[in-house]
């Protein structure tokens, strides 16, 4: 996958500004994202028994609705006090750091992925694509606000 030194200065900067800006997102943005979210896990068919990865979650809250739709969740972000503040406000999920383009998951791993307004925060959006890909089962659903949900891939 091509990648050059402007690339890495975009990652550097996104990472940057989520770290400073985790401590507000719940209260700022989330109330717009946040709209998206019930459309979206209907998308992938989030219910119980579900196997779904929420990627670049934020503050946590659509895991929280998936979870809630009786999903079995993991949730990952990049930012670590994106990832504090998330476990902060619903302690009983599973919220980890990870980088979108490089899952801490096996191949085959989730009947559904996710990315909530994440992807054109991403330095190498092909690359996390790739990656959310590989730990989709086949036949699984991916989804993002920010491009057209599939029934699967
Ligand atoms: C606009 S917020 C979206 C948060 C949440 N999904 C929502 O719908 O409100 C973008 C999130 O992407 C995360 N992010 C950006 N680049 C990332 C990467 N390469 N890997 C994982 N998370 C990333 C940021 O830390 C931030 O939490």
């Amino acid at each position: 996958m091509p990648s050059n030194v402007a690339d890495h200065l975009y990652r550097d900067f996104e990472h940057a500004g989520w770290e400073r800006a985790s401590p507000f997102y719940a209260g700022s943005f989330e109330a717009i994202t946040s709209l998206f979210a019930r459309q979206l896990l209907d998308a992938v068919g989030a219910g119980p028994g579900t196997k779904l990865l929420d990627v670049a979650c934020g503050s946590g809250y659509m895991a929280a609705m998936a979870a809630q739709f009786g999903a079995q969740v993991e949730a990952v972000d990049f930012s670590p006090s994106m990832v504090d503040a998330a476990t902060t406000h619903y302690p009983a999920l599973s919220f980890r750091v990870a980088d979108a383009e490089a899952l801490p998951f096996a191949d085959n791993t989730f009947d559904a992925v996710v990315i909530g307004f994440g992807v054109h925060h991403f330095a190498f959006p092909l690359r996390a694509l790739a990656e959310s890909h590989r730990v989709l089962r086949a036949g699984g659903a991916w989804g993002s606000p920010c491009g057209r949900p599939s029934a699967s891939i």
